[in-house]
């Protein structure tokens, strides 16, 4: 197809140079430098016939080697080696290749094709400053290409095709003012493409294909010469690229596009060969595509398009191939395609009608179609916040089942906690009481969470809409967890046995899936131990647009209840040792950091409430909601300007300590864990704060006789003096004298090294009573 046009008017151009130069006589010094190279290549067969007296000049040209002499000069050297023509041996050097090379100073064209050469391409190949095209396919060159290069502006063509050149594509290859063809195929090129890249004006032939590029391409639509561009087998993705519409050869094929096409394509009049096949392509198939002017192959296989296709539907008469496999296609068989013998059409596993064999039932597509969604580019859509509340819990549940068991033990159990977001509060609360009968019932779940694990969390995945429904029987009221201003909490199993906790945010219909791309990638990020962790979303959408009608977010189940159940709300036998505490507030600290820092752009102002707190089974804390600016504009409208951004006052004053609010809403978080008690109001939090300040300055035992009287004798005196006075200095009325994550995290686990040499010291009276079992009990009550 494409290929006919590429290097026409080389060829061309080399004939004519053969008829103009019959009788050049080669100097001697180069006849010289071609013999040299033959020493260089090792003898290649294909070189057999040089030897001294050879009239290279006037050599009749063979489809292996042609030479073009212009002024008894070399301009134009084409060695094509044998296919599969191994590595030369290891005293071949490129360096001295190249050098030799260079004494024919005029060549313009060169092509260096299956000849074992190996090594980086030095450099001094620049020193050819006439070169136009230059060839060196299927050699076993690696490293990067030398800038040097880029003082070459004569370069036309490039190609390098089939060697193991890898890194990034350099910025200045977008510098050649006349480079036509650049042809990078199968190296190990990576990285994404430079900008520079849209400003090659005359590139007619850009091939990059086998290689590990990825992310987006820079806009191409201004490269009015561009007629083959070929991106196969990369990541490239996922928007769909911009492009002008002169283009003949289009391949996107086995990429990661998850875009919808765009409609422009419509208007690609010359594009003959089309092939989008292998990618995620989404949203409505344009069937005009089949009846483009020049269009004669079409691969659409493997993608996620939808719509449907009628018998009525026209193809241009040139189509020769048309692959619609794979897709959530509905319909009719086009009798254009399937009427016509001496064309290939391919279109099984869709849920066509008419199609005979191979054809999912109707429900399929719809369900898969509602499942996936992430429409293309178009417009922005301006962030707003929203606080995404997440209730998962199990409250009580584990509480009881654990009772006795856990407690007190192991000073190498680490109980992490984290703390988090307020409007998921109630919510908690509701679920752990509504869901105790239902888990208790289910002590399985328990070995299945341990699983997952704190770190050894499945990966992020988009889910199928069927999936969840299978998972919670159709969201049935025994799967409900409860319902916030966000929408609501589902508990569901799936088929491997994973508990996860789904969230359904329901959208306006008028909101297409476009703009939630880049919240799904932020919640993809929050992976985090001490986070309760995204494991992946579900978009669904409707048909007839594909806007999104809901979107659900899949998390980790955190079974054990909320910290508070551990702390105030928990009695004598599920109460946190102090040890257990600080490690709570280390990983509460942690998780903050994380939300800060650990992810682009940070989460601050998450309101936590130590409700929002979750402990796993190893009584590792996990932040359970944190405030995402998620949905942007949608969230805020969905909820009808309800209670649901709680931190709109804290976020106000981001600005200037938009980690402050964090810091402290952990020290009432701290301030409970402390006391034992719970703070309703923040006035109470006030008074407690006070109270404590004034005991911080006295005696141990002062301090100790205000402590939770659950901890009063397992802590040491030094360690709780050290948490007194961070937790003050968290509750610092103003935001600028709190301490930073940083600061808070540094001191808790002071006060966690000096508790525990204490222990150390006193572990004969260590108090708590018996001795714990290890930290996988569940075994007792399976
Ligand atoms: C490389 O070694 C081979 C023998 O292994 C020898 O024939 C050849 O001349 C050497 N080439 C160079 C460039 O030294
Ligand atoms: C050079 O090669 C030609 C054939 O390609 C042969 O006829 C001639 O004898 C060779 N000359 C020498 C000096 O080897
Ligand atoms: C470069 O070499 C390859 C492999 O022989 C060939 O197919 C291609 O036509 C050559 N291109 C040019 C411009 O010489
Ligand atoms: C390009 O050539 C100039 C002059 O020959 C030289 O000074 C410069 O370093 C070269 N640039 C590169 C990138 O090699
Ligand atoms: C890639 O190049 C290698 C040699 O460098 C060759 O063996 C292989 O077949 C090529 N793969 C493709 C897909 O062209
Ligand atoms: C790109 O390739 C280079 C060299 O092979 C490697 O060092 C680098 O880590 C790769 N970068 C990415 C993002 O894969
Ligand atoms: C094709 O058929 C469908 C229904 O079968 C009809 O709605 C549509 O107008 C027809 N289109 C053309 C171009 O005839």
């Amino acid at each position: 197809m494409a290929k006919g046009f590429k290097y026409h008017a080389f060829e061309v151009l080399g004939i004519i140079l053969l008829l103009i130069n019959q009788s050049e006589q080669l100097q001697s010094s180069q006849t010289h430098t071609l013999l040299r190279l033959q020493l260089l290549l090792n003898y290649p067969d294909v070189l057999s016939s040089w030897n001294s007296s050879v009239d290279f000049c006037n050599a009749e040209p063979t489809s292996q080697v042609t030479i073009v002499c212009y002024e008894e000069s070399i301009t134009q050297l084409h060695v094509i080696g044998n296919d599969g023509t191994p590595s030369l041996p290891s005293n071949f050097s490129m360096d001295s290749f190249v050098t030799t090379l260079v004494k024919l100073p005029d060549l313009r064209v060169l092509t260096l094709v299956s000849l074992g050469l190996w090594g980086p391409l030095p450099g001094k190949i620049a020193r050819l400053s006439s070169l136009e095209i230059l060839n060196m396919t299927s050699n076993l060159l690696y490293g990067t290409i030398p800038h040097e290069l880029s003082n070459v502006t004569t370069l036309q063509t490039l190609i390098l095709d089939d060697n193991m050149f890898s890194g990034w594509l350099p910025e200045w290859l977008g510098s050649f003012p006349v480079l036509a063809v650049m042809s990078l195929r199968n190296n190990s090129f990576n990285g994404s493409l430079p900008d520079s890249f849209s400003i090659l004006e005359n590139l007619r032939v850009l091939a990059l294909s086998h290689n590990h590029f990825q992310g987006e391409l820079p806009d191409l639509s201004s490269l009015t010469n561009l007629q083959e561009l070929d991106l196969e087998d990369n990541a490239f993705g996922p928007q769909f690229p911009r492009l002008g519409n002169k283009l003949v050869h289009l391949v996107l094929g086995k990429n990661r596009f998850r875009s919808a096409i765009p409609t422009e394509l419509n208007s690609f009049y010359y594009l003959q060969w089309l092939d989008l096949s292998f990618n995620r392509f989404v949203g409505p198939f344009p069937s005009s595509l089949l009846s483009l002017p020049s269009i004669t192959y079409l691969n659409i296989a493997d993608n996620k398009l939808t719509g449907m296709l009628f018998e009525n539907t026209s193809c241009n008469v040139e189509l020769k191939f048309a692959d619609l496999s794979s897709n959530l296609l509905t319909g009719l068989l086009p009798s254009c395609l399937s009427d016509s013998k001496d064309r290939v059409f391919l279109y099984a596993q869709n849920c066509l009608t008419a199609g005979k064999e191979n054809q999912h039932p109707l429900p399929f597509c719809r369900n898969e179609a509602l499942a996936v969604g992430i429409l293309p580019h178009s417009k922005k859509s301006k962030p707003s916040k929203f606080a995404l509340a997440f209730c998962i819990t199990g409250g009580i549940i584990g509480g009881i089942v654990l009772l006795g068991l856990i407690f007190i033990f192991v000073r190498r159990l680490n109980a992490y906690k984290t703390i988090n977001k307020p409007t998921t509060r109630l919510i908690s609360e509701k679920a752990s009481i509504a869901y105790t009968s239902k888990l208790l019932s289910d002590a399985r779940y328990i070995s299945q969470t341990m699983k997952l694990g704190a770190l050894g969390l499945p990966p992020y995945r988009t889910f199928a809409l069927e999936e969840l429904e299978d998972a919670t029987n159709n969201f049935d009221t025994t799967a409900f967890m409860g319902e916030g201003s966000q929408g609501q909490m589902h508990r569901g199993r799936l088929k491997d046995g994973t508990f996860v906790a789904i969230r359904c945010l329901k959208m306006k219909k008028s909101h297409s899936t476009q703009s939630f791309m880049h919240h799904v990638e932020l919640i993809s990020k929050l992976r985090y131990r001490h986070l309760v962790s995204a494991l992946g979303h579900c978009f669904e959408c409707y048909l007839d647009d594909s806007s999104v009608s809901r979107i659900f977010l899949i998390f980790e189940y955190v079974p054990n209840g909320t910290l508070r159940s551990w702390i105030s709300e928990g009695h004598a036998r599920r109460s946190l040792t102090w040890p257990q505490r600080i490690s709570a507030a280390i990983g509460i600290t942690k998780g903050i950091q994380f939300l800060h820092t650990g992810i682009m752009p940070g989460v601050y102002s998450n309101n936590l409430k130590i409700t929002d707190v979750l402990m796993d089974q190893n009584l590792v804390a996990k932040i359970s909601s944190y405030n995402l600016p998620l949905l942007a504009e949608s969230a805020g409208k969905v909820d009808h300007g309800t209670s649901a951004l709680p931190k709109d006052s804290s976020s106000r004053t981001r600005a200037s300590y938009e980690d402050k609010a964090d810091v402290y809403d952990f020290g009432v978080i701290l301030l409970e864990m402390i006391l034992g008690r719970p703070s309703k109001a923040k006035r109470e939090v006030e008074i407690l704060k006070n109270q404590l300040q004034a005991v911080v300055a006295t005696d141990d035992a002062t301090r100790r006789s205000i402590a939770d009287p659950a901890v009063q004798t397992s802590c040491s005196d030094q360690s709780l003096k050290t948490m007194m006075e961070i937790c003050v200095r968290c509750l610092l009325k103003d935001p600028a004298e709190r301490p930073s994550v940083e600061d808070v995290m540094w001191n808790l686990q002071f006060a966690a090294q000096v508790q525990d040499a204490w222990r150390g010291d006193s572990r004969s009276s260590s108090p708590g009573g018996s001795p714990s079992q290890p930290a996988n009990l569940p075994v007792a009550f399976r």
